[in-house]
């Protein structure tokens, strides 16, 4: 744990530079613009500076948009795996830069950050195994590799699957089936009477992060951990070749998921500084939140081989999944199985961790009337394998976006308002590294000039419906967008209706609208909005959940995350990418080029109703209360936070009313709007947990749907009757919503 002292001292130097730049503000307020003047002879920027968005301009960009050409851009991208900082994932930086530099459809300037990662690899000469051994012989083994089932897989460069910052080791126990590897899970393995003490403990993918599986499992002292991926899980029960790829979307039997065992995000050695050449790096020894213990991911196909022939009382029915078994827990196998029963299961990882140079790609449009106003948009660029879906769907997509606004640049049609940067994020699959360390070099400028960051990691989960997190600013842009894109599925509706019939909920205000969802740390937004405090969003397309319930499209992470698999089975024809692209540009735009920033302040109202509603009532209250504990000035805040949002959206009502609104008004509400979120943030809120200084968004372990500081509070006061800290966090959300009314509030 790092500590906070080097970013209080840089919020402390914001808080600095913004009180300036008002200064400046207000200075020129006063003496640019000379009293009576009219447009007649007026400087140039007279014309121009009040210049809003054009919607002939969104509907041309919105018709540029070509499924074919998103369809060659995925062809491109997905050819040969290029996982981070390997000479495929170096290709690809190449290919960014060229599209981006294109002289007739690249933008004003391109760009490559390297940052000197810490990564983990397998080792390509001693591969990583899980094994059944009884005394020094080799029972069974399971697979080195993915089942080469279609031609556009293979590849030298395909990496075996790992659990990528799993230490090395080849730890040897009794196997127990753990179920999802949570803290609960084993502690029911402990409640049936089983000494976990030096076992191996084979999970499945779900209900706990990829790392807590192992730290959770070595508290109990298992000594190595097995993670696969149970076909109840992914495939909706699927398990045979018949039924799974390249037959169908489902996975394989020999499918494993890779994936960065990593609890936190950020380059692990260099945390809150960006990691270059000159960095300071904590020891390795001082990493928090990787497995302490070997981990090996392994294929439906194997494990069925270990949890079938295991031995033990039956697991609870919750416990169970699809393979074709009943599951028991162990310790040990059966006898009459497929293994002696006295034997041992063996896992061998050799990962080798190093620190290698990742680049992300920047691409640079510069804004006419407001370039030190950004607008963000990225993706990373770095996959597992083949990366089609992930991430690929997604680049693929920037790439059609950044070509049609490339091509109106230089053909002179348009430039926009404000600057917009693109970010092409390196290393991500193993912690968002690239997209941190960016806002770790940035800190304060992207403080001081971000005014929304939109993130398109995978773009086409499945072909059903638009799926779109952010925060509640991010609402009224996306629903706007959204109205004006024709959904794929059907020849009348747009993707806003369909979007509606697949998830929709009871708005107080609004009646019945598409749900926005709420942003995890899940890809690259998690920097932006947890520890800079900047309006993020994802938008995807994703499942129709009467059709399915696989945790995530069957293919991720594997080595059948090809081109084909796209091309048949996610999105034939390619028309979700292409409303994905059309929606995501459309917000773009409206960002970049709206006079007044279309974000609708007000919308985190009703949030902040839904998250005191739920601590104002049953249980929860009446602990408060016995505690004296009082809701009141939360309430109270509450309150006055809808009062100013409220009066400040009559405020911009009125100034678009006005003939020739003030450009410095303009300017005045656009930073509000732009610092309304950087106001919740709290860098001394939550000092045990990285990056998380979002006082409504950060992380929490505690069930109740509240504020996640006095949740986590208070699930641990009822426990150990610490209310203090439960009043303390009470505090420190009053200071922060009373903090955002007041940024909205009549600045004099
Ligand atoms: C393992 O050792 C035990 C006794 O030490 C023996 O009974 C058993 O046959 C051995 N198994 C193998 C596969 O060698
Ligand atoms: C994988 O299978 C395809 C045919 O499906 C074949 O063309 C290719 O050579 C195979 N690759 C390897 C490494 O076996
Ligand atoms: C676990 O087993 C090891 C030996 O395998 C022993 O030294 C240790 O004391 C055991 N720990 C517990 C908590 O039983
Ligand atoms: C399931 O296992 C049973 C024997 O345990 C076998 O008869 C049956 O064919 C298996 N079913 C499938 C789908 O593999
Ligand atoms: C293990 O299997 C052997 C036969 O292979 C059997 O004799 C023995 O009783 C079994 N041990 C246990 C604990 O079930
Ligand atoms: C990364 O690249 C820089 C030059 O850009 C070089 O000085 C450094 O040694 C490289 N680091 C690694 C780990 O390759
Ligand atoms: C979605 O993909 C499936 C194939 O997986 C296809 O049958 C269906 O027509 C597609 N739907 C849309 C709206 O494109
Ligand atoms: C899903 O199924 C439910 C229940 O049958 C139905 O009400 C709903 O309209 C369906 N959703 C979609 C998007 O088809
Ligand atoms: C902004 O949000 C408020 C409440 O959330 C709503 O009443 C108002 O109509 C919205 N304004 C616009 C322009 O959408
Ligand atoms: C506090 O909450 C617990 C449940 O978490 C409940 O059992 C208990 O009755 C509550 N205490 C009061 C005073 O209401
Ligand atoms: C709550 O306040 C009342 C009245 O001030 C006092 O009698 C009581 O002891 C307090 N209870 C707690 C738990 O502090």
């Amino acid at each position: 744990m790092a500590g906070c002292g080097m970013s209080c001292l840089k919020i402390l130097g914001a808080v600095f530079g913004g009180g300036l730049l008002l200064t400046i503000g207000i200075l020129l307020g006063h003496f640019a613009i000379p009293k009576g003047e009219t447009g007649q002879g007026a400087p140039n920027w007279v014309k121009t500076v009040g210049r809003d968005l054009d919607e002939s301009l969104l509907q041309s960009f919105m018709d540029q948009v070509e499924s074919g050409k998103i369809r060659e851009n995925l062809k491109a991208l997905a050819a040969r795996p290029h996982m981070a900082t390997t000479e495929g994932d170096e290709e690809l930086v190449k290919l960014m830069l060229s599209r981006w530099q294109d002289p007739q459809t690249g933008l004003d300037s391109a760009s490559e950050d390297v940052y000197g990662a810490f990564l983990s690899f397998p080792d390509p000469q001693k591969p990583n195994s899980v094994t059944v051994v009884e005394n020094s012989s080799l029972i069974f083994s399971t697979r080195r590799s993915e089942k080469n089932v279609t031609a556009d897989q293979a590849h030298a460069d395909v990496v075996q699957p790992y659990a990528a910052y799993a230490p090395p080791g080849t730890p040897r126990g009794k196997l127990v089936y753990a179920n999802q590897g949570k803290r609960s899970d084993y502690q029911e393995l402990v409640n049936m009477g089983i000494d976990l003490n030096g076992t191996i403990a084979i999970t499945r993918y779900g209900g706990a992060g990829r790392a807590d599986k192992a730290v959770n499992g070595a508290e109990f002292g298992v000594a190595g951990v097995v993670v696969y991926t149970d076909p109840a899980d992914i495939n909706d029960g699927r398990a045979s070749e018949k039924e799974t790829y390249p037959n169908s979307w489902y996975l394989p039997p020999s499918g494993v998921e890779r994936g960065s065992y990593n609890g936190y995000f950020g380059d692990l050695l260099t945390p809150y500084y960006p990691a270059k050449d000159f960095t300071y790096r904590i020891k390795e020894s001082e990493i928090q939140g990787i497995p302490p213990i070997p981990t090996q991911p392994i294929g439906f196909e194997d494990a069925l081989m270990l949890i079938c022939n295991l031995d033990g009382p039956e697991a609870p029915s919750a416990w169970q999944g699809s393979l074709n078994c009943t599951y028991k827990v162990g310790p040990g196998f059966r006898t009459g199985g497929m293994f002696p029963n006295t034997s041992d299961v063996q896992v061998n990882v050799h990962n080798q961790r190093r620190i290698k140079n990742s680049s992300n790609v920047m691409g640079f449009i510069r804004g006419s009337e407001e370039p030190d106003r950004y607008v963000l948009y990225g993706n990373h660029r770095d996959s597992w394998v083949h990366g089609a879906i992930d991430p690929s769907s997604g680049t693929a997509v920037m790439l059609e976006i950044t070509r049609v606004l490339g091509k109106m640049l230089k053909e002179g049609k348009w430039r926009p308002r404000r600057s917009i940067i693109f970010g092409s994020w390196g290393a991500e699959e193993f912690g968002l590294i690239g997209s941190t360390e960016y806002t770790e070099e940035f800190y304060s400028k992207l403080r001081e000039r971000s005014v929304a960051y939109i993130n398109v990691d995978i773009s086409v989960f499945a072909n059903a419906t638009l799926r779109a997190q952010g925060t509640p600013p991010a609402q009224s842009v996306i629903f706007a967008a959204a109205k004006q894109v024709q959904s794929p599925a059907s020849s009348s509706g747009s993707v806003y209706d369909n979007w509606r019939n697949h998830f929709n909920r009871n708005s107080p205000i609004y009646g019945n609208i598409p749900n926005l969802g709420t942003l995890g740390a899940g890809s690259d937004y998690a920097s932006f909005i947890h520890y800079l405090g900047i309006t993020s969003m994802d938008i995807a397309y994703t499942y129709d959940r009467n059709k399915t319930s696989a945790r995530i499209y069957p293919a991720y992470h594997t080595a059948f995350d090809t081109f084909d698999y796209a091309d048949r089975f996610i999105d034939p024809g390619f028309t979700s990418h292409q409303a994905v692209a059309r929606t995501a540009g459309n917000v773009l735009l409206r960002l970049a080029d709206s006079l007044v920033l279309p974000l609708n302040v007000s919308d985190y109202g009703e949030k902040l109703d839904e998250l005191y509603n739920v601590a104002a009532q049953g249980d929860f209250l009446a602990n408060l209360s016995a505690s004296n504990i009082s809701l009141d000035p939360l309430k109270a805040a509450i309150g006055r936070f809808k009062l100013a949002a409220a009066d400040f959206n009559q405020r911009i009502t009125k100034l678009k009313e006005e003939e020739s609104p003030s450009p410095l008004q303009i300017r005045m509400v656009n930073d509000q709007i732009m610092l309304l979120e950087r106001a919740f943030l709290n860098p001394l809120a939550f000092p045990n947990k990285y990056y998380y200084s979002h006082v409504i968004w950060a992380s929490k372990s505690s069930n109740h749907a509240t504020f996640p500081g006095l949740a986590d509070a208070y699930t641990n006061a009822v426990k150990t009757g610490d209310w203090d800290q439960v009043r303390k966090h009470l505090t420190i959300v009053v200071q922060a919503v009373e903090s955002a009314a007041s940024t909205l509030e009549a600045v004099a």
